[in-house]
């Protein structure tokens, strides 16, 4: 029995959200926010925190800096119920990154300083924690540019020792939407993006020939529509399920949050349809309360929301 139900490699930090700010920015002015949360933040470590909230074994690996916001985001993740025990704080000019979100009722601005996610590279891993584990998830595939040539021989390893894999690339900053991808896509068994993400890393307009295209590269694909719920396709068989009707307070982290409850299930080898299921519920709970994590750490909240 392997020591962890999910691995992850990936970034750590804070986000910090502000409410209330007006849509144009004017310079030299100072703006009011209304109200504001520093919390969790980062693809990954929101994954890892809430498959752990859910009851998952976690095992994280990070790179950091060491700097009070880095250690705020560890003590986090930590107190999540996530090891931490091989999470790198490395003192120097580079500190832990940050994004800071403007919520605007409906959009954001996502103002992200990478710091030492792009210094996390092949060197700070150790592919035995990673690989004592029945599954191996990798998110923010474009942000994560030190690790990003390394993936396929990752993917590789850790597929000759058993796991599964599954991958959210999540934006591209620089919108070119290449790195490879068709090379990590031999060792996927998930592929989790959002709709616009698939038809970006398809170049098609039409999500229906994104699907089908990345359905011929990875055994099951699962793609997030926001407020429309989720769908998946494995080879040729489509499933769907809706979204759950929540009061939102923002969507920041409901993608992540989506995967961590997916995850949750498959790892357990529950069917593609209640994967789902347990994505949209997760997406949603992550939904009304802000940031990506806020809701999955209240665990009165979240035993009465999954019942
Ligand atoms: N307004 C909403 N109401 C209910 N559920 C929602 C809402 N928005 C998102 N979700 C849930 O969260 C999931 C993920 O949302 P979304 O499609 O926005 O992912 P994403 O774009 O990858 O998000 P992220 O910005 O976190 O990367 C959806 O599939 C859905 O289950
Ligand atoms: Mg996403």
């Amino acid at each position: 029995m392997p020591r962890f139900d999910v691995t992850i490699a990936g970034e750590l930090n804070l986000d910090l959200i502000m409410y209330g700010l007006p849509d144009e920015l004017p310079p030299e002015r100072e703006l009011l926010s209304d109200h504001m949360m520093l919390t969790l933040g980062s693809s990954s470590a929101i994954v890892a925190h809430n498959l752990a909230a859910l009851g998952s074994r976690v095992g994280f690996q990070s790179r950091i800096g060491d700097d009070s916001l880095g250690q705020i985001a560890l003590e986090r993740l930590t107190q999540g119920g996530v090891d931490t025990s091989l999470v790198r704080k490395v003192p120097g000019t580079t500190k832990t990154a940050l994004s800071v979100i403007l919520q605007r009722p409906g959009w954001r601005n996502i103002l992200t300083y990478a710091g030492t996610i792009v210094e996390f590279t092949q060197r700070d891993l150790d592919i035995e924690y990673l690989a004592d584990s029945k599954h191996f998830h990798f998110s923010s595939f474009y942000l994560q540019k030190g690790l990003q040539t390394y993936i396929p021989e990752l993917f590789k390893r850790l597929k000759a020792a058993g796991l599964t894999i599954s991958m959210d690339t999540n934006d591209d900053p620089d919108d070119r939407w290449e790195g490879g991808l068709l090379e990590v896509f031999k060792y996927v068994d998930v592929f989790m993006p959002n709709a616009r993400e698939a038809k970006k890393i398809t170049r098609t307009d039409d999500l229906e020939v994104a699907v089908a295209k990345l359905a011929d590269l990875v055994p099951t694909v699962v793609i997030k529509l926001g407020h429309e719920g989720a769908m998946a396709q494995r080879g040729k068989d489509r499933f769907k399920s809706s979204a759950l009707k929540v009061d939102t307070v923002d969507p920041v982290g409901a993608g992540d949050s989506f995967d961590a409850g997916f995850l949750h299930q498959f790892v357990r080898g529950a069917d593609l349809a209640t994967c789902l299921t347990y994505g949209n519920l997760s997406g949603a709970f992550s939904t009304t309360r802000p940031g990506g994590t806020e809701a999955f750490r209240d665990r009165l909240y979240r035993e009465q929301f999954f019942g």
